[in-house]
Order: structure tokens, then C-alpha cells, then sequence
């Protein structure tokens, strides 16, 4: 592999820093800024003629605005010259509308991956994708990370060794089994049922036993903080001693944050895919061993 040179996009500045400061490898300053009507501006400060080039950019809200200036970046590297770009997006927007759930609605996922793929990347890193299906996709080689050993770390540290995993929904089963291995507490999961039109969510527990217990719920997102309140408050009422709340992608939208501490939960823990208040545990470890395996 050539030399790896790192582009830290404006929206995940800090993580490409630290991945960069991982791999030991160079960093290209990005001038970047948004003109008064609104569009963006970037602007690469180095050569990226011949080399390998990570671009890490992640699309939080303003989701379409970051989805630009991803594609900006993307597109910047390759006119340059770079011989390889690697688009590092740690929290994939759009993922969630990955089918028709409603006639006549756009499957935006699709559409984002086309632009990715014709603003010339030539692999993707994404972490826990809404849906693995998704990742199939893509035409280029693209990888879902997961987040959730490093999450979990965290939690041990924080003394929620031996708790239980739980996950919100069938969808993160597969994220609590990752949990429990670090955890070692067992791990079960909750029912969930949303109204596709009103949003509201209906939550039923399964076999579970959390009696005495700590907790954990482990979900790959937190949006409006509807789907963890109603876990929390659930977990509560089966008599769980304390529950704690992570996601990989911390949106954590409104009051998102008061909802779920009202029901009971000790904290809530996310990770730096989308930084802000709930993100101090950082992914860049994960993402910079991930690369340093490219072939
Ligand atoms: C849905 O299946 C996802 O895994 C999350 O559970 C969901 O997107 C979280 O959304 P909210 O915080 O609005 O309930």
C-alpha cells in the first residue's frame, strides 16, 4: 500500500486527526467554508498526487450539506490525482430509509451510495449501518465496522462489568452478542413496534431476565430518544438495578437526552462517528486498524 494521507472533513475534524495521529501518517489541512447563499467551499492545503487518500467525513445533521461537502471531498482527491480514495464516512445518513415502507417513497440509501461511488470512491468504512443489507450495495468494497466492543470497553470501565446486554429491538441482537463478550453479563432483547406514520413506538418485553441486574442497552442509533426511553422505563418496571443507555451514532435530537434520563437511565454513551456532548468514546482505533490491514 502507498503512503495512507488522511483529509479530516469539516464535520468529523477532530476523529481524522486521531485516526491520522494512529496510523503516524500525514494530515491534509482542508480550507473549508460556507458562502453567504450557503454553499460550500473546500479547498485541499497539500499534494495528494499518487498517494492513498482517507477521506474522513461523517453526515450528521445537516445531513445534505455534509453529504456535499463529502462528495466535494471525494471528488477534489481523485481530480488531484490521488490513487486510491477511501472514504471513511462514520455515520452513514440516508441508511435508515433502505426500502419502501410506503408506496411511492424513494429509497434515499440507494441514491446516496450512487453518489459516493460517482464522486470516485474507491472503498467505503462505514460503522453499524442501520441494515447489513445495505452494504451489498455498493459496487466498490465497502466495510461496516462496529463500534460496539469499544463501547462496551467503556462500560466495563465504568463498572457495568457483568451487566445485562439488551437490545431495543430484534434489529440489534446482533449488537448485544458482540456486547456480551466483552460484558459477560448474558443478553436478551425487547420487542419493539412503531407506527409508521405517527412514529410511536409500542414496546413488549420477551424472555429477560434482569431482576437485581445492571443493564446495558446497546442500539446503533439514538434519534429522537423515543426507542431507549421506552427500553429504559421497561427495564426498570422488570426491576433492573441500573440501566445505562450507548449507541454507536449519538444524534440525540430534542429532548431526546431528558427523555431517557427521566425513565431512569444512570448515563448515556455514545461515540465520536457523530461528535457533540455524548461522544467521548472514539472510534479512530478501530477505523486506523481497519485501514492499516488494506492491502
Ligand atoms: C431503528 O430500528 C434504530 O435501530 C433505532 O432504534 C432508532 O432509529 C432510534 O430512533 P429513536 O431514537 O428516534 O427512537
Amino acid at each position: 500500500m502507498e503512503a495512507l494521507l488522511v483529509i479530516p472533513g469539516p464535520a468529523s475534524r477532530e476523529l481524522g486527526l486521531r485516526v491520522a495521529r494512529h496510523l503516524k501518517c500525514e494530515v491534509i489541512d482542508v480550507a473549508f467554508k460556507v458562502f453567504p447563499d450557503g454553499e460550500s467551499y473546500i479547498r485541499f492545503n497539500g499534494d495528494v498526487r499518487g498517494s492513498d487518500v482517507v477521506v474522513v467525513q461523517s453526515t450528521p445533521p445537516p445531513q445534505d450539506s455534509n453529504l456535499i461537502r463529502l462528495f466535494l471531498l471525494l471528488d477534489n482527491a481523485k481530480r488531484l490525482g490521488a490513487k486510491r480514495v477511501i472514504a471513511v464516512v462514520p455515520y452513514l445518513a440516508y441508511s435508515r430509509q433502505d426500502k419502501i415502507f410506503l408506496e411511492g417513497e424513494a429509497v434515499s440509501i440507494n441514491t446516496i451510495i450512487k453518489l459516493i461511488e460517482a464522486s470516485g470512491a474507491d472503498y467505503l468504512y462505514t460503522f453499524n449501518i442501520h441494515s447489513i443489507d445495505i452494504m451489498k450495495r455498493f459496487t466498490i468494497p465497502a466495510y461496516n465496522l462496529s463500534a460496539i466492543p469499544v463501547l462496551a470497553e467503556r462500560l466495563k470501565y465504568l463498572g457495568f462489568s457483568k451487566a445485562v446486554s439488551v437490545a431495543p429491538d430484534k434489529g440489534a441482537v446482533k449488537l448485544v452478542e458482540e456486547a456480551d463478550k466483552v460484558l459477560n453479563g448474558g443478553y436478551g432483547w425487547l420487542e419493539k413496534h412503531r407506527d409508521r406514520v405517527t412514529g410511536e413506538i409500542r414496546m413488549e418485553a420477551k424472555e429477560i431476565d434482569v431482576k437485581g441486574k445492571d443493564a446495558v442497552v446497546f442500539d446503533d442509533i439514538i434519534s429522537t430518544g423515543g426507542t431507549m426511553a421506552e427500553a429504559v422505563k421497561i427495564l426498570k418496571e422488570l426491576g433492573a438495578r441500573r440501566v445505562y443507555v450507548a449507541c454507536t451514532h449519538p444524534l440525540m435530537l430534542g429532548n431526546s437526552e431528558s427523555k431517557i434520563l427521566n425513565n431512569g437511565a444512570e448515563g448515556i454513551l455514545g461515540t465520536d462517528t457523530i461528535p457533540g456532548k455524548f461522544s467521548s468514546v472514539s472510534v479512530a482505533k478501530v477505523i486506523a486498524e481497519s485501514l492499516s490491514k488494506l492491502g
